[in-house]
């Protein structure tokens, strides 16, 4: 009995950790995103960019914005890889754990975004 508790609060524990990692940090993003100056252009409250062709980034889900920066770091490269020159340079800036903490901090805002099933 003993083991099997030891056994399952190691699982849950790997767990949690895996998540936590995953999650990111909100407050480290908040703080990352106001170092980059991302605002300048995707809006104060990333909900109204400052032009209609930027991207809304508030209420985004995380692993999808996780994706596209990612996706911008690798550049025209690969089948996965998105070509722009200005977030290609903006993208190339930040570290992984900025843009887990980024992507958190955005996914936690609220937006005008909705989903739709
Ligand atoms: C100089 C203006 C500018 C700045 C600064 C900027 N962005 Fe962008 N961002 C854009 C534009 C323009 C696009 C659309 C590019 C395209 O068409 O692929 C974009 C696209 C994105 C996307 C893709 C969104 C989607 O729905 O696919 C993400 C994510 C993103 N930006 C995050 C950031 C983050 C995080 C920062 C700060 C580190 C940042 N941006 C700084 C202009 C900017």
């Amino acid at each position: 009995m003993k083991k099997i508790a030891l056994v399952v609060s190691a699982a849950s524990a790997l767990t949690f950790s895996a998540g936590a990692l995953a999650a990111g940090n909100i407050e480290a993003g908040k703080v990352a995103a106001a170092k980059f100056n991302c605002a300048s252009c995707h809006g104060a409250n990333y909900n109204e960019a400052i032009d209609p062709s930027y991207p809304k980034l508030a209420g985004q889900h995380k692993d999808y914005l996780v994706q596209a920066l990612k996706s911008y770091q690798r550049g025209a490269v690969g089948t996965s890889g998105r070509s722009n020159a200005i977030m290609e340079a903006q993208a190339k800036a930040l570290s992984n754990a900025d843009i887990e903490n980024i992507s958190a901090y955005l996914a936690s805002l609220k937006g005008s975004l909705v989903l739709k099933k």
